[in-house]
């Protein structure tokens, strides 16, 4: 039998992929064992060794959490997963969720939470700052939402949002607490249980340095006390956490085919756990917030501005870059690229006004705090003609 449509052509030439420094937004560069685990054999999705890596993923999701609750897994899919896995188990119809927007993450945490039937009531702050205790406490006492949703680090913007004493606040209204770490976990302190955070979620290809297509969540028991207590059926199958906890082995029966898990891409994110649960987070979190402070030195030696003013403000793991004027941030980042380094440009609401420089996980060193920085000040001195940089 003849096929309708001959075999496309590119298929028939290698598959080809460039080295590059990945200095962007995510994903980050990956260890050569991560990278080596998912080359590893493939297992069936409910082998007793691929069950013991999921018991070893689960735990090293917990390590990395801080947190001791048994319903902790990885979500089949990336960062969005995460999120929309959290928000369609927490949410039913005419819930109302508050959500912090100070850059993209919770624009878009809005938008999906709308898409579940949610009253969403939004507090917002300019691109660079984040939100202050009395501002959180007020919205809550407003809005008496049963969900509020922030994000740890807003990637848009570049800022860190603090998260302690928030958990205990919401508590204190009746109101869970979600928070998005996609861009800070393992860069930026986190306590799930210390805080009393309700529901966390990441991403595996930031700081954990795994491939995209893995995400981290973490219910507590007053997040899981309300999806006992749903009257309506969680709107999707595939994050059911009822099934996705079963298959997890968060529950007494046992194990279910629920989906085919992403077999090479768990390999990945146990060796990339590993990796963070040798250096221990303490660790990581020092040598993050210490490459900050070393590019956002190396930044004013070429008169390059922070968007957050505030340096409490500002995130570990991803630097937000003023544009100066005069300068092209496109064929800066153009440039960059031409040498192998991933400078990301702006999102969303900062999208042409800044460039984003990623530190995260294997990419946290000195030396690649340095490169970047003499990528940048070359590619801003061959993109500009105006004389704004002291030292171009
Ligand atoms: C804070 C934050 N949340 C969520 C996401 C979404 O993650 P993904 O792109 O892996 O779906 C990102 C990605 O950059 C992020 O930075």
């Amino acid at each position: 039998m003849a096929v309708d449509y001959q075999p496309p052509e590119c298929l028939s030439k290698p598959i080809e992929v460039p080295s590059k420094l990945l200095m962007g937004a995510g994903p980050s560069n990956a260890a050569e064992n991560v990278l080596r685990a998912g080359s590893l054999p493939l297992l069936g999705h409910l082998h007793t060794e691929f069950v013991q890596i999921m018991d070893d993923v689960k735990q090293g999701i917990q390590y990395a959490f801080q947190t001791k609750n048994n319903l902790t897994l990885a979500i089949s899919g990336t960062g969005h997963a995460g999120m929309e896995a959290a928000l369609c188990n927490l949410i039913e119809r005419n819930d109302v969720v508050l959500v912090g927007i100070n850059g993209i993450w919770g624009e878009r945490a809005a938008d999906m939470a709308n898409r579940q039937g949610a009253d969403v009531r939004t507090i917002t702050k300019t691109a660079g700052e984040n939100f202050k205790m009395g501002e959180i406490e007020a919205a809550l006492v407003q809005h008496k939402p049963a969900i509020l949703f922030l994000a740890q680090g807003e990637s848009s913007t570049g800022v860190v949002q603090p998260i302690e004493g928030v958990g205990a606040l919401c508590s204190k209204y009746g109101c869970l607490l979600l928070v998005d770490t996609v861009a800070s976990l393992g860069g930026e302190p986190f306590y799930m249980d210390r805080w009393q955070v309700d529901v966390v979620y990441t991403g595996s290809q930031k700081v954990l340095g795994a491939p995209p297509g893995t995400a981290p969540i973490s219910f507590g028991p007053r997040a899981v006390a309300k999806i006992a207590a749903r009257k309506t059926p969680i709107s999707s199958f595939y994050f059911d956490m009822n099934w996705l906890g079963n298959y997890w082995g968060c529950d007494s029966q046992p194990r279910k085919y629920h989906h085919t898990a992403p077999i090479s891409s768990i390999y990945a994110l146990r060796e990339a756990l590993a990796l963070l649960a040798n250096e221990g987070l303490e660790n990581s979190w020092n040598r993050h917030r210490q490459c900050r402070d070393r590019l956002i030195n190396g930044l004013a030696k070429l008169n390059l501005k922070p968007l957050a003013s505030d340096h409490a403000a500002r995130l570990t793991c991803i630097t937000a870059i003023q544009v100066p004027d005069g300068v092209d941030w496109k064929s800066v980042t153009t440039h960059a690229m031409s040498m192998r380094v991933e400078i990301a440009g702006g999102l969303g609401p900062t999208a042409g006004r800044i460039w984003r420089v990623g530190l995260m996980g294997q990419n946290a060193t000195d030396e690649r705090v340095d490169r970047v920085l003499d990528v940048l000040a070359e590619s801003i001195k061959s993109s500009t003609t105006a004389p704004v940089m002291g030292r171009l």
